[in-house]
C-alpha cells in the first residue's frame, strides 16, 4: 500500500512538473515572439534612407578630406581634380564611421543627366556613397583616359557597375539600387564641403 501510495504521488509530481514545463515553455515562446515583433517594429520605424544599419554622421559644412593615399586626412582642393578624376573622401574628423565614406567625382556639368540632382553638385563636382548597395564593399573608380565622361564606378566584389552621370544608376551586376547622392559645394578657399546628408539609402540593401 505504501509503495502503491508512493507510486500515485510520483505520478502526480510528474504530471505537475510536465504541466509547469509546458506553461514555462509557452511563456518563453510568447516572450520571444513579442521581442521579435518589437524588433520588426523598430526596424520599420528607423529611417529607411539609412539602409541596413548604415548610419552616416555627415553634417552640412563638414570638409572633405582624402580617405586614402599619401594625403590621407588632408583637405582636398577642388583644383587638384581634373575631368574624369575621382577620390575616396571622408568628412574631416569623422573617418571612424565607415558609413561616411564617399566618392567625390569631377565631371563636366553638361554630362549630368536625370536622376542626378544638379542642385547637389558644384562646378562639376558630384559625390555619392562609396559603399556598394549589394553587400557593402567599397566601390572603385574606373577612369577612361581618352574620354573622361565615359568613366564609371564599379564594385569589384561582384562586378556591379554604376553610372555617375545618371545618379549612379545600376547598369550591371547584383547591386539592387543606385549609390546615394550627397550634396557638395566648393568654398572660396578651394576646399569642398558637404551641404547635407545622403539623399537615399546607403549600405547593403539585400
Ligand atoms: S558587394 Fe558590390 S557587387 Fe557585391
Amino acid at each position: 500500500m505504501v509503495n502503491g501510495a508512493g507510486g500515485t504521488a510520483d505520478a502526480g509530481d510528474k504530471k505537475f512538473i510536465t504541466r509547469r514545463r509546458f506553461i514555462l515553455g509557452t511563456i518563453v515562446i510568447a516572450v520571444i515572439g513579442a521581442f521579435g515583433s518589437l524588433l520588426s517594429m523598430l526596424k520599420l520605424l528607423s529611417p529607411s534612407k539609412k539602409g541596413s544599419g548604415y548610419v552616416s554622421t555627415i553634417a552640412p559644412g563638414d570638409v572633405l578630406v582624402y580617405a586614402s593615399g599619401s594625403n590621407i586626412g588632408t583637405e582636398i582642393k577642388a583644383g587638384s581634380l581634373n575631368l574624369g578624376d575621382a577620390e575616396l573622401v571622408y568628412p574631416k574628423g569623422k573617418s571612424s564611421n565607415p558609413a561616411n565614406l564617399v566618392q567625390l567625382i569631377k565631371l563636366a556639368e553638361s554630362d549630368f543627366k536625370e536622376p542626378t540632382d544638379s542642385k547637389l553638385t558644384d562646378k562639376g563636382f558630384i559625390a555619392y556613397s562609396a559603399i556598394c548597395t549589394h553587400l557593402g564593399c567599397t566601390v572603385s573608380w574606373v577612369k577612361n583616359q581618352t574620354s573622361p565622361d565615359a568613366s564609371y564606378t564599379e564594385c569589384f566584389c561582384h562586378n556591379s557597375i554604376f553610372n555617375p552621370a545618371r545618379g549612379e544608376l545600376v547598369e550591371g551586376g547584383p547591386a539592387p539600387i543606385p549609390l546615394a547622392q550627397i550634396g557638395v559645394k566648393v568654398t572660396d578657399d578651394d576646399t569642398i564641403v558637404f551641404t547635407g546628408d545622403f539623399m537615399g539609402p546607403i549600405g547593403p540593401q539585400v
